[in-house]
């Protein structure tokens, strides 16, 4: 049998290698039962090696659903990633080695990063924003964007990141939601070779948001294109920074005040801004960097996530500075211009941990094990994978051709809300096996529950964590009812549940099998069907829609459109293409519909609830079951034979 027959089968495990294990942080597989016996006093461990201005007088006060870490500890995010280390050896150790999509690249060390920080933070003050306010950020995946959410945490602002992907309505319906009174923007990114003018879309959704004062616009370098500069509005940024002071004191806060919001998909047409606090959020991602991760000193960190998602904020900022690691930043896309980009990268700053997302790792296997081939990867010692299930061929890929079958792989599981990883091997204990998550980390309790709340031992049903961590969120941005029902409700109001399937098998291990409400995991991007749906009825020619996934072999689910035209309008293919386009433009990119399937009506319950059961069952060419609960069955078989002509 060959190595990767052996490896292809089934029941295949991986365990730590001797060498790993040698030099790993964590080895003693105790640590699990040492944090099961006292959380508190596991978590408050991590709490200590932290910066506080002021201690807390207890770890954690739990009044269901609703926790506060650290009582009346006073720390500073930002002082936590950056003053921290100017004080040691660290000082000029590179912080971000960033690179350009089109080439440029730029280095900052701690204390460069420390100064524009402090720079940035004395510009938002001049500019009237203080503790508390919110400011907003639409920016390309350059450092001035982490300078930014920095600088916020630095005065007690609240940062806002919109990922720039997003259409200018969604921006704007963000900052309204927020009440922002700044905007950070840039006059474009890069996308394949392509522009993106953040600034022109930026405008679009300025017209509209009148909490902002002012806006603040870096420029990228590169970016040749004509930028409108609105008069006692809008400023430069490097007008702005150019001789701002190199100190700024960090505020105190405290380890409750909100660091941040970010929006996410759910259940409804509305987006829900999640919000994290200072003290427990540092906290969760600096143990979790640290541990699972095993991080060490002479690291070269490498999360390839956007900063606009939340596994940008914990593992390109806040994690690993905390951490005083030294991050890889790269703006652009994996195949620009060659499809060997990231293994260029790679070997460029020998990058030794890799975390990037199934979604990527599946691009990667079309394309060939040539292009990892072509590049030295030996520098790389531990692999991650996040956002999705990874299916077991993409694990062992990932494994064999980027690892070169000596690199751990950790599959981490965890969401926004979470705020950091909360499922995943150590990768010096965990015997791993490809596609599951494994266990849940040392303090954190989850359980697999039946629909009734009833804990399954070995099987499939809901993921609950039935223990707060300190990292959790907080709230629903202006929305503190929806934070109870969405989340603690289910079963009773000390259990979280995640939105997720899971399955556990006969090792305890835990099989994350995606989502179980209207919430899409596209390409590793979380999309709400209802928010889709909204967007489709919003054109003019759109009766009624429903939108359901199905599976795709790179982007794990497509999404799939079913849509009722109004009275009088005509089908097309021009029709479909210029309602993908239309959903497009009014949430971004990430949310265009793979498939549009006119139908002559959708099929709905007797009650009037759309069977999305029976859609995604035909998006996915399923055998139909029991149909007669529908109002009109003839619906699901004109359906079912239209969608079977045009896929
Ligand atoms: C999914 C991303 C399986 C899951 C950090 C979750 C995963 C949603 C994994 C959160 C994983 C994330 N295995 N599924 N390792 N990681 N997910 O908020 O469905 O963008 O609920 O956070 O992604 O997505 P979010």
């Amino acid at each position: 049998m060959s190595e990767i027959d052996a490896l292809l089968r089934e029941d295949r495990s991986f365990e730590p290698s001797a060498e790993f294990r040698a030099g790993a942080h964590v080895t003693d597989p105790e640590v699990y039962a040492r944090a099961e016996k006292d959380p508190e006093a596991f978590w408050e461990a991590f709490a200590r090696e932290l910066d506080w201005t002021a201690p807390w007088t207890r770890v954690l006060d739990w009044k269901p659903p609703h926790a506060q870490w650290f009582v009346d500890g006073k720390i500073n995010a930002s002082a936590n990633c950056l003053d921290r280390h100017i004080g040691t050896w660290r000082r000029n150790k590179a912080a971000f080695i960033w690179e350009g999509e089109p080439g440029d690249r730029r280095t900052l060390t701690y204390f460069d990063l420390y100064r524009q920080v402090c720079q940035f933070a004395n510009v938002l003050k001049d500019l009237g924003v203080g503790k508390g306010d919110r400011v907003a950020l639409y920016m390309p995946l350059v450092p001035e964007l982490a300078i930014a959410m920095l600088a916020c945490a630095r005065i007690g602002a609240v940062h806002s990141v919109v990922f720039g992907g997003f259409s200018a309505e969604s921006l704007r319906d963000r900052i309204n939601d927020a009440q922002a009174r700044l905007l950070v923007t840039a006059d474009g990114g890069y996308r394949r070779g392509a522009i993106v003018p953040l600034k022109k879309m930026a405008d679009e959704a300025l017209a509209e948001t009148p909490s902002i004062e002012h806006v603040v616009v870096v420029r990228r370098g590169y970016a040749d294109i004509p930028v409108h500069m609105k008069e006692g509005r809008d400023r430069w940024y490097h007008e702005l920074m150019d001789g701002a002071p190199i100190t700024c004191p960090a505020e105190p806060m405290d380890a409750e005040d909100m660091l941040y919001i970010l929006y996410t998909s759910g259940t409804t047409g509305k987006p829900k801004g999640i919000v994290h606090t200072t003290g427990g959020y540092l906290v969760g991602v600096y143990a979790t960097t640290k541990w699972v991760f095993d991080l060490r000193d002479d690291d070269v960190f490498w999360c390839t996530a956007d900063i606009g998602w939340v596994t940008g904020h914990s593992y390109v900022v806040y994690g690993p500075l905390t951490n005083g690691a030294t991050v890889v930043m790269y703006e652009g896309a994996p195949d620009w211009p060659e499809k060997d980009r990231f293994w260029q990268i790679v070997e460029r700053y020998g990058v030794t941990i890799l975390y990037t997302a199934p979604t990527a790792i599946r691009a990667f296997m079309r394309w060939g094990t040539q292009w990892p081939a072509k590049r030295d990867l030996s520098s790389l010692r531990l692999l991650g994978s996040v956002g999705e299930p990874i299916n077991p061929e993409a694990w062992v890929w990932y494994h064999l051709n980027v690892g070169g079958s000596r690199c751990p792989v950790v599959d981490t599981w965890w969401q926004t809300e979470t705020g950091c990883i909360l499922i995943t091997p150590l990768p010096g204990i965990t015997r791993t096996k490809p596609g599951s998550a494994t266990q849940p980390f040392p303090g954190i309790t989850a359980q697999v529950l039946s629909e009734k709340g009833v804990p399954v031992q070995v099987g499939g049903g809901l993921l609950a964590l039935t223990r707060p961590w300190p990292a959790m969120l907080r709230g629903i941005y202006g929305d503190p009812e929806r934070y109870v029902t969405q989340y603690w409700s289910r079963w009773s109001p000390d259990v979280y549940f995640t939105g997720d399937g899971a399955k556990l098998d006969e090792d305890g291990y835990y099989w994350l099998l995606g989502r179980v409400d209207d919430v899409l995991n596209v390409a590793g991007h979380r999309i709400g069907t209802m928010e889709v749906e909204s967007a489709l009825v919003d054109h003019p020619k759109v009766a009624e829609s429903a939108v359901v996934g199905r599976p795709h072999q790179i982007k794990g689910h497509a999404l799939c459109a079913f849509v009722t035209v109004k009275e009088g309008v005509h089908l097309s293919e021009g029709l479909a293409d210029e309602l993908k386009a239309h959903v497009a433009h009014k949430i971004g990119a990430i949310a265009r519909p793979d498939d549009i399937i006119f139908a002559a009506d959708l099929p709905k319950t007797r009650s009037g609830k759309i069977m999305r059961r029976l859609l995604r069952d035909i998006a996915e060419g399923k055998a139909l079951g029991d149909t007669t609960t529908l109002a009109d069955p003839s619906v699901v078989a004109r359906l079912r034979d239209q969608y079977q002509d045009e896929a």
